[in-house]
């Protein structure tokens, strides 16, 4: 008891010791600079390993089991034979390319017996970390403040350019070179990229996506969210093409897995590659998003989210062909509405409002009014500016390149004819089959029905919501009925067939035929409008927003030296830390940090397509065959904590105090879904698979017992 009032005291003082205007908190930190500040949070929060075991450049630290997957999610190695952990919905489209009818293994999930069963992918990589370094000084070297924005890119561009292919690397590592703190700091990473990673076993969708779309983004969750991997490297353990002979890559580290689970209150690290967040956003930025830009988003995917699923509701075939590209719409979208909640239930505009007199009085009393007296009035000035193209910028990118199938491919078709104004016949003629050949999946999963009616319901958004002032004109007076019903029932976008005969012939007859096309015509209307009356306003006032976003920056890190300032997410390695923590949601309402099977059992609706498990599981349950993965008699699902986390952290390893895993991120909780522009503590959570739900699926489930000796399970609490 009194150790943990002790612990609490400290990490109280700590919390003090911030500025306490600077209501930041959470933070995803550079791992190669948590010496200091990081260092003393950690180990106040229970951490006992020290930061050279998480980042070494001399020695193998955790970094090296932690590499980026497929540029988009996060895996990690877990045994000496370089298997991997991913999520199952990072996996999700290795898994699908294997699938057939005979073999589902999305519905049935798929175990290798033998390395020789594991699976090949091509264009699947994984990237490890091998060095990170700062270049400031050579990224700036030359810059000049009186420099315009303009100049200052194109020295900034050349110096990245010269050190990228200066700094000393290994004949198969790559140098990259990110901008950190809006372009306050510059960050070089060595890198080395492995190209055969194997499939090796994953559970079927009734585990790995239990839940689906009701439970995305919620807590209480119960989702088994993970698929395992195998990096293959040549005989000298370096990066190789896809080769048969080929051998099982020998890490530098790989996580030891903890058979000792999680408690409220332990310590959690999570370690990943979040892709992107806004945390320093003025009060101006939140207004529009909340206000103007998120509405408009939801209001969109909205309406087409409903008319497909009515369709898959009521069709075997359209529900497969729709089923990933109706998830990946529903993510954001539910995603913005919690977002939104969360913005508004956390006063996060109000908060930011009260920081921006903090601000401008400490800008006044340093005496720093030149450089930062007009920041804030500037970044108003330019959100109002700005507005209108936003807004219509959103409206188009989501009805014409996202939720609308028929304006996507047309879009494409625009592009191609663009290149071909500019560069000629050769460009068209040289590019030409391959894209044919990249349409034939477009339209395996093309319905036209589908998107007839998601067209009606998009565009007629489109025109009665989107700015009028900027409406293309083929908008202004649109019968939305008889545009859709005239385009789908003539334009050949709306068959593969279609397509191929649009496209036959030299290109100038092609682009004759083309512009004939009434979906064509009606794409290149909409297209045109935004390059010539949108983008180019926009680019430049964002250009405009984003010299002031680094110089509030710099202002921010100058004027609150000791405040708890991290950079944006930028798809770099981070790390984030915090514990295991219930949160209470609403009035008199609170949730455990910790799920259990029978919580899946309550949940179970047999043969739904969200709530089904499989009999093999239920029977487990009634015989409470746990093996040595439950506590108390009860098996954990999943367990959520205080890491900051975004998109890009899913399968980020979960790590205790001493550098075990414990568990496999995968999600936040509703409530806390606008972390990614306001971080607040009491309700952000990030969701994750408990290591001994995972384990019990591939020993127990799934009979994989040879997976697990390959692993090094530990009882660091029973020492
Ligand atoms: N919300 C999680 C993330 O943003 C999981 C998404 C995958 N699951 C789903 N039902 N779409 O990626
Ligand atoms: N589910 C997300 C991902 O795929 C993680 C998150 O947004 O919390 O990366």
């Amino acid at each position: 008891m009194i150790s943990k009032s002790l612990k609490l005291l400290k990490v109280l003082v700590l919390l003090l010791m911030v500025s306490p205007i600077y209501a930041q908190q959470g933070g995803m930190w550079i791992p190669s600079l948590l010496k200091g500040m990081n260092e003393t949070e950690m180990k106040s929060l229970g951490m006992k390993m020290s930061v050279s075991d998480i980042y070494d450049v001399n020695s193998s630290s955790l970094k090296d089991a932690v590499p980026h997957f497929n540029g988009g999610c996060t895996s990690e190695v877990i045994s000496p034979q370089g298997l991997l952990l991913t999520n199952h919905h990072c996996g999700y489209g290795q898994i699908q390319s294997h699938s057939s009818v005979e073999n589902d293994y999305l519905a049935d999930g798929f175990w290798a017996k033998s390395l020789s069963e594991e699976l090949p992918n091509n264009n699947l990589v994984v990237t490890f970390i091998v060095k990170i370094e700062d270049v400031t000084a050579q990224v700036l070297q030359g810059v000049l403040d009186s420099d315009t924005e303009a100049a200052k890119q194109v020295k900034i561009q050349k110096n990245i350019a010269t050190t990228t292919q200066t700094f000393p690397k290994e004949l198969w590592e790559e140098n990259k070179i990110k901008s950190f703190y809006e372009g306050n700091q510059y960050i070089l990473f060595v890198t080395e990229t492995f190209k055969d990673v194997r499939l090796v076993g994953a559970p079927p969708s009734s585990i790995g996506k239990f839940g689906s779309d009701t439970d995305n983004w919620v807590w209480p969750r119960h989702t088994g969210d993970f698929s395992l991997f195998r990096i293959y490297a040549d005989k000298n353990n370096r990066p190789a093409s896809y080769a048969a002979d080929n051998v099982p890559y020998k890490p530098k580290h790989y996580l030891p897995i903890s058979l000792d689970g999680i408690q409220e209150d332990d310590f959690t690290m999570v370690f990943g590659y979040p892709g992107s967040t806004q945390e320093y956003l003025p009060s101006f930025a939140i207004e529009q998003i909340l206000k103007e830009l998120n509405p408009a988003k939801i209001g969109i995917r909205d309406a087409a989210l409903k008319v497909t699923n009515e369709f898959m509701r009521n069709d075997a075939a359209i529900k497969i062909q729709y089923a990933s590209k109706y998830a990946g719409i529903a993510n954001y979208w539910k995603k913005w509405i919690g977002e939104s909640q969360g913005l508004e239930k956390s006063n996060a505009v109000a908060v930011k409002k009260t920081f921006e007199e903090d601000f401008k009085q400490r800008v006044a009393k340093n005496k720093q009014q030149a450089a930062y007296g007009q920041l804030l009035p500037d970044f108003e000035k330019l959100y109002r500016e700005i507005a209108p193209y936003s807004l219509s910028r959103d409206y188009f990118m989501e009805v014409v390149l996202r939720n609308t199938e028929l304006l996507t491919a047309g879009f494409k078709l625009y592009q191609l004819e663009q290149a071909y104004l500019q560069k000629g016949a050769q460009s068209f003629n040289d590019r030409r089959s391959a894209f044919i050949a990249a349409q034939e999946d477009f339209y395996k999963n093309f319905n036209k029905d589908v998107d007839q009616k998601v067209f009606e319901a998009v565009v007629a958004l489109y025109s009665q919501k989107a700015p009028a002032a900027y409406l293309p004109k083929e908008l202004q007076k649109i019968d939305v009925q008889k545009t859709s019903q005239s385009i789908y029932a003539h334009s050949k976008l709306s068959s593969y067939d279609g397509l191929k005969e649009l496209l036959k012939g030299d290109a100038k007859e092609v682009f004759k035929r083309l512009n004939k096309d009434q979906g064509y015509i009606f794409t290149k209307a909409l297209a045109a409008n935004y390059f010539e009356h949108i983008a180019p306003k926009y680019d430049a006032l964002n250009l405009e927003i984003a010299a002031l976003q680094r110089n509030y920056m710099k202002a921010q890190l100058e004027l609150y030296p000791d405040a708890r300032i991290f950079p944006d997410a930028n798809s770099t390695l981070r790390v984030t830390y915090g514990k295991v923590n219930g949160y209470a949601p609403k009035d008199a309402i609170y949730y455990d940090a910790v799920t259990y099977l029978d919580g899946i059992m309550e949940k179970y609706i047999p043969n739904d397509y969200e709530f089904d498990v499989p009999q093999k599981l239920v029977d487990l349950y009634h015989a409470k065959d746990y093996g040595p993965y439950a506590e108390n008699g009860k098996l954990p699902v999943n367990f959520i904590g205080t890491n900051h986390t975004t998109g890009g952290n899913s399968g980020s390893p979960a790590i205790d105090a001493h550098g075990n895993l414990i568990g496999l991120n995968f999600d936040r909780v509703w409530e806390g879904t606008m972390s990614d522009i306001y971080y607040d503590p009491a309700i952000c959570r990030n969701i994750m698979v408990d290591v001994r739900y995972i384990l019990f699926v591939i020993d127990k489930y799934a009979g994989a017992k040879h997976l697990i000796d390959e692993m090094t399970l530990v009882h660091p609490k029973k020492k």
